[in-house]
C-alpha cells in the first residue's frame, strides 16, 4: 500500500475552498519543519471553479493528479449554501448542470479505493470519548450507494422493468415518474475483494488482532451478502487474525459501548462513511478525523470535515486533522521517519495542553497550533 520512497516528490496542493485554505497554511507550516523535498504544486477545485468554469474539478487538475506523487487536500462544499445556490445555480442549472462535492469523482476518476481512517485518541486531548481508543476504519471508496446511478423522475422503461423484478415491494407502481426516486447500490466481487483485504493485509502489517466486517447482510441480502460472503473468503488467508462481523447499527451502539471490542474495520461505502464519523468523534471529533484516499498509483489526502464556510479565514478550526492527513501522506510516501516526527509533536502538543483550538476549549489559532506543532520537531 505504501508508495516508494524516493528523493524528490511532486505534490498536488489542494486546498479547495472555506476553511480548506485555513487548514492548509498550517500543514505546510509542519511539512516544511520537516523539510520534505518536494514541490507542492497548486490545483484548482472546489465550489469557486464551479462558479467560475461550471466544473469544480478542471481537466488541468485532473491532468495535474496524473503527474504527481501524491495529493494533499483541505476541504470543498459538498452542498452550498442556500444563499449561494440561489445567487449562482439558477444560470449553471439551464446548462443542465448540477453541483455535485468533486472528491467522489476524484475517488472514482483515479480508482482511490480505500479509504483509510485511523482514529486513535492522543492522551490529554480534552474530547477523547475515552483515552485508549485505537481503531482503523477501511472504508470502501468507489462504489455501492456512492456509484452516481440514480434516477429522479424515473425513467419509463426502468419502472417497466422493476414491475416486472419486484416481487414484494409494489408501492411505486401507481405513481408518477417524479412521485419516487431510485438510487443504486452496486457493490462489485472485485470492489469488495480489495479493500477487504488491503484492511486484513493492514492488520498482518502492523500487528493488528482483528477485523470487523460492518454490513446489513440481514437485510441487504444481494449487496451486502456479497461483501460478506467475499470476506469471509479472504479472512481464511489470514488465520491469525481474528475474523469478527457486525450489522451496521448494532455496531454504532457497541462501539459506544466498548470501542476496545474493535480493532481494523471495514465496510461498503456509505456504512464506511457514517461508522468513520462515530470513530472521529471518539477521538476529538472534526479537529482529529484524517483521512486518506489511496488507489494503486496514486493516493489523496485529506480531514475528514468540511469547509465550514463561516470559519473561512478566520484562523479558528483546528487544523490537527489536516497535519494528520499529512503525515499519513508522509507515511505513504514511505517517509516514515518524518510522518513519526509529526506525530509525536502532535502528541505532545496535545499532552502539553498549553496551545488549544477553540474546539479543545482554547482560544489558541489554526496557524499558532501549526507553530506550535512544528517548534516541538527538531
Ligand atoms: C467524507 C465526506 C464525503 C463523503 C462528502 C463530502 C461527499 O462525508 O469524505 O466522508 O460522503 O464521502
Ligand atoms: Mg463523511
Amino acid at each position: 500500500m505504501a508508495g516508494n520512497k524516493k528523493k524528490h516528490y511532486r505534490i498536488a496542493w489542494l486546498p479547495g475552498d472555506g476553511i480548506g485554505k485555513d487548514v492548509m497554511e498550517a500543514a505546510r507550516i509542519v511539512l516544511d519543519k520537516v523539510q520534505l523535498d518536494a514541490e507542492y504544486i497548486p490545483g484548482d477545485i472546489g465550489w469557486e471553479f464551479w462558479c467560475k468554469e461550471g466544473d469544480p474539478l478542471p481537466q488541468r487538475t485532473i491532468d495535474l493528479l496524473n503527474n504527481v506523487d501524491a495529493a494533499l487536500f483541505g476541504a470543498i462544499t459538498s452542498k452550498p449554501t442556500k444563499e449561494a445556490e440561489e445567487e449562482l445555480i439558477p444560470e449553471l442549472k439551464g446548462k443542465g448542470l448540477i453541483y455535485r462535492s468533486p472528491i467522489v469523482r476524484m475517488r472514482q476518476l483515479f480508482d482511490l479505493y480505500i479509504c483509510l481512517r485511523p482514529c486513535k485518541a492522543f492522551v490529554g486531548n480534552p474530547l477523547n470519548y475515552k483515552n485508549d481508543i485505537d481503531l482503523v476504519v477501511f472504508r470502501e471508496n468507489t462504489e455501492d450507494l456512492y456509484s452516481g446511478v440514480e434516477f429522479y423522475p424515473v425513467p419509463q422503461e426502468i419502472k417497466f422493468i422493476l414491475q416486472k423484478l419486484s416481487k414484494n415491494f409494489k408501492s411505486f407502481e401507481n405513481l408518477e415518474a417524479d412521485e419516487f426516486a431510485i438510487s443504486c447500490k452496486i457493490n462489485t466481487k472485485k470492489g469488495s475483494e480489495r479493500i477487504i483485504r488491503a484492511a486484513f493485509e493492514f492488520a498482518r502489517q502492523n500487528g493488528r488482532r482483528k477485523v470487523t466486517i460492518v454490513h446489513k447482510a440481514n437485510v441487504v441480502r444481494a449487496t451486502d451478502g456479497l461483501f460478506l460472503e467475499t470476506a469471509k473468503a479472504v479472512a481464511k488467508e489470514y488465520p491469525e487474525i481474528q475474523f469478527d462481523e457486525a450489522n451496521v447499527d448494532a455496531i454504532t451502539m457497541w462501539l459506544l459501548k466498548n470501542p476496545n471490542n474493535y480493532d481494523v474495520l471495514v465496510a461498503p461505502n456509505l456504512y464506511g462513511d457514517i461508522v468513520s464519523d462515530l470513530c472521529a468523534q471518539m477521538v476529538g471529533g472534526l479537529g482529529f478525523g484524517c483521512s486518506g484516499n489511496i488507489g494503486e498509483r496514486l493516493a489523496v489526502f485529506e480531514p475528514t470535515h468540511g469547509s465550514a464556510p463561516k470559519y473561512a479565514g478566520l484562523y479558528k478550526v483546528n487544523p490537527i486533522a489536516t497535519i494528520l492527513a499529512a503525515k499519513m501522506m508522509l507515511e505513504w510516501l514511505g517517509e516514515l521517519e518524518k510522518a513519526k516526527l509529526i506525530e509525536n509533536a502532535v502528541a505532545e502538543v496535545i499532552k502539553e495542553g498549553k496551545v488549544r483550538t477553540y474546539d479543545m476549549g482554547g482560544n489558541n489559532t489554526t496557524i499558532e497550533m501549526a507553530k506550535a506543532i512544528a517548534e516541538k520537531i527538531n
